[in-house]
């Protein structure tokens, strides 16, 4: 996929040392962007930096802490001198039943899910702001739609990322800063390995898949890119789910396998 269709950009890319930020960063590099990895996996960035030179630099930095997510994007301006592009990717959850589930871990995935995309986009916005635009895209999920069992803060926060674009996009506007959100299904990244790793489980989620598949992490990246670029630039306050369908059938009975 070799084009210029972001040569002279400058995109921050978070959770970019795996899954679906690492091929968000690598399509951004092939199309001739220079990517800013924001990660706390220092051995996954120091790998994309290797591979790409002075195109990509990288930022250990933790998108849960306001300091960590400042200096990744100052970083973003003193490297290359601005920023244009923000993908807001970073995420994971911790587990557990509502009656069960401790109050830190339920923070845990709430600060992770939804309070990093707020700190992420407030301090990309500010940058984007001073120089007259830009596009933000966030990485929700189908689980902001669809309640997953033993899920609960991760779909609640999730759903707060989709209205949060929203909101935000309302408000950035005005500064020409277009944001969108992106709702994956299930994804073929380490995140999504649980489920496709384990064949009885991805039984029933592929028979709940029209397209019989899960998603690989190019198969995300590309409409990310998309909503990112000028072919989208009347778009913003949207969401996109990429699903492979999966909307149209609802989440499988989990509860069925412990039988
Ligand atoms: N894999 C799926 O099935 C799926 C489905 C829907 C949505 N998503 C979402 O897509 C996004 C990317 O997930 P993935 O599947 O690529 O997972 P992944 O585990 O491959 O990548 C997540 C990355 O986020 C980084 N990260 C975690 N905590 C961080 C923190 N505090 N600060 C900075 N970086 C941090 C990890 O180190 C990792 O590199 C997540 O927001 C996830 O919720 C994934």
């Amino acid at each position: 996929m070799a084009n210029n269709r972001f040569a002279a950009k400058t995109a921050l890319v978070t959770g970019a040392a795996s899954g679906i930020g690492a091929a968000i960063a690598t399509r951004l590099i092939a199309e001739g962007a220079r990517v800013v990895g924001v990660d706390i996996n220092e051995t996954g960035l120091k790998a994309l930096a290797e591979r790409f030179g002075d195109r990509f630099v990288a930022a250990t930095s933790n998108v849960t802490i306001e300091s960590e997510v400042a200096a990744a994007v100052s970083t973003a301006v003193d490297q290359f001198g601005g920023l244009d592009l923000a993908f807001n990717v970073a995420g994971g959850s911790l587990i557990g039943a509502v009656t069960e589930m401790a109050e830190q871990d339920w923070d845990f995935t709430i600060d992770l899910v939804q309070k990093s995309v707020f700190l992420c986009t407030k301090h990309e916005a500010r940058r984007m702001r001073e120089a007259g635009g830009g596009a933000i895209v966030n990485v929700s999920s189908l689980d902001a739609r669809i309640p997953v069992p033993g899920a609960s803060p991760y779909a609640t926060g999730k759903a707060g990322v989709e209205m949060f674009s929203k909101n935000a996009a309302l408000e950035l506007a005005p500064y020409g800063i277009r944001v969108n959100c992106v709702l994956p299904g299930l994804v073929d990244t380490p995140m999504g390995a649980p489920i496709i790793g384990y064949q009885p489980a991805l039984d029933m989620f592929l028979d709940r898949i029209p397209l019989r598949a899960p998603a690989t992490p190019d198969q995300i990246a590309g409409p990310c890119l998309f909503l990112a670029g000028d072919d989208a630039s009347y778009i913003t306050g949207t969401s996109l789910i990429i699903d492979g369908g999966w909307q149209l059938t609802g989440f499988p009975n989990l509860a069925a396998l412990a039988e």
